[in-house]
């Protein structure tokens, strides 16, 4: 008998480990809008945060990640990710998963918001990219679908059952399964100042909610305080770890710039961190991680050497790192319950363009590798826990769509975006913006196009959840009053 068909779309952390649970026992594909090696998963510096040491406690895990999440968290949620997270864990470095140690135990890093070290690492700074490998590595019985942009989810009879792709020549490619899971990302190319892949465009959760899945908390985007800023550019992340590891926010003049904004100063939650560094860059000042603290900093953080040397940043000479905030993870998304299933029969979500509820409105530090190796666990147990056979599916063809559709240039929609939905928000901006909007076309005739109708479609989304909360919370801050 043939196997169940599972079809993810992602090859990140939580695509990879479904995969891997799945791969004995069923016929596994995993589609990627880019190489196999391009994702956030791969770019993720800080690490997985988990309560493995002897003075911490799932619980401990629980209430921190519930105080950054400003209590906007589901209970269960929380409580899945803390007390299936070291277990997760366990089981990988059974697999033959190593992390970095120090004196034969688990070298655990400290991040914002975190009330004690629980944050484990790899290669320094390059968690992301030895646990991604390490996972791709060992799907040896998949089948790979790179350079796949997913552009429509296919239904039939309200079900889940299949993905229409458009290859790098915007050839249609489409692919059928039992199983559907959204695995692909958050955002963060909707901004033009971002820490997310190229790829990153809110592709599932346009898909996602073109196919009739619900998506809630749209409103909550995390901005990371510290990406390498120079000549007005940004140049990817600097780790909240060199933070935890001694380093501070600092003006030009050398003063600190969190002291008496929070009680965790440097290492307060990261929306109050993103916030404080915006004012601070709006009225005029130029804000620096002062790296003076850090003990063996290149050895700790060889990837961001690397990139402070390919980039000539004197960061020897000066122990000072020129950074500003950008965008970096969606905590909202579609819903999901915890097992990733959504509200659409066949379709799954996890991972970034997942909500579950375990971030709330502002995502604890290394939660979210956390995330993706428990809900990429879980989904799969749920889906082995499903007997359904194998269809011979109709060939259903693409929803067409206008050929010369009415679209904006991406540069200026990602600065709308920015301006209308960036660290702060005015509400009329956003009333604006939704008339802006609404003028444009959908269209997916070509990867192009198809790109720019999904950050259409999610920056609609994104605006319309954050009017409606209508007082500020966790990483959605309202400015009242007159607008500019
Ligand atoms: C970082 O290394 O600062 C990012 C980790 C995260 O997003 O949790």
């Amino acid at each position: 008998m043939s196997k169940e068909r599972v079809i993810i779309v992602g090859s990140g952390i939580s695509g990879c480990m479904a995969a891997l649970r799945l791969m004995q026992d069923y016929d596994v594909t995993i589609i990627t809008k880019g190489q196999k090696e391009e994702s956030n998963s791969m770019l993720a510096q800080g690490g997985v945060a988990a309560a493995v040491s002897k003075s911490d406690t799932p619980k401990k895990h629980f209430s921190d990640t519930f105080q950054a999440g400003c209590f906007h968290n589901k209970v269960r949620a929380v409580n899945q990710l803390v007390t299936c997270g070291p277990v997760v864990i366990q089981k990988l470095m059974e697999e033959g998963m190593t992390f970095d140690e120090k004196d034969g135990e688990l070298s655990l890093g400290l991040e914002g918001a975190h009330r004690l070290p629980r944050i484990l690492h790899i290669g320094g700074d390059q968690t992301g990219k030895f646990l991604t490998t390490f996972l791709q590595e060992k799907l040896t019985n998949i089948n790979w679908q790179e350079q796949q942009m997913a552009i429509e989810l296919i239904k039939q009879n309200d079900v889940a059952i299949g993905v229409h792709c458009l290859d790098m020549e915007n050839q249609l490619h489409t692919y059928y399964g039992e199983h559907i899971i959204l695995a692909s990302g958050g955002l963060g190319q909707l901004f033009p100042v971002t820490t997310n892949a190229a790829t990153i465009s809110g592709d599932g959760l346009a898909l996602a909610y073109r196919a009739g899945a619900k998506l809630t908390d749209m409103e909550f985007i995390q901005f990371h305080p510290t990406l390498l800023f120079l000549n007005g550019r940004c140049h990817g992340l600097i780790s909240e770890a060199v933070r935890g590891e001694g380093a501070t926010l600092v003006r030009t003049d050398g003063s600190a710039v969190m002291t008496n904004i929070h009680p965790m100063a440097d290492l307060a939650p990261r929306d109050v961190v993103a916030a404080t560094l915006f004012e601070e860059i709006e009225t005029g000042n130029d804000i620096f991680l002062d790296i003076d603290a850090v003990a063996h900093f290149e050895e700790r953080f060889p990837a961001i050497t690397a990139s402070l040397d390919a980039h000539q940043v004197p960061f020897r000479e000066t122990k000072r790192i020129p950074v500003h905030p950008g965008a970096h993870f969606l905590m909202g998304g579609i819903r999901t319950d915890l097992h990733g299933k959504t509200n659409v029969p066949g379709l799954y979500a996890i991972g970034e363009v997942a909500n579950a509820g375990v971030h709330g409105a502002n995502r604890l530090a290394s939660n979210s590798l956390l995330e993706t190796l428990v809900f990429g666990e879980k989904v799969a147990e749920y889906i082995r826990t499903q007997e359904t056979k194998p269809q011979n599916n109709p060939a259903i063809p693409l929803t067409s769509h206008a050929k010369a559709p009415h679209l904006p240039d991406k540069q200026l929609l990602q600065e709308k975006i920015w301006e209308t939905l960036g660290i702060t928000r005015k509400p009329e901006k956003i009333t604006e913006f939704l008339h802006w909007i609404a003028a444009f076309d959908y269209a997916n005739h070509t990867r192009e196009a198809a790109e720019i109708s999904h950050m259409l479609i999610t920056a609609k989304l994104i605006a319309e959840s954050a009017l409606k909360r209508t007082e500020s919370l966790g990483a959605h801050r309202i400015l009242k009053g007159v607008m500019k």
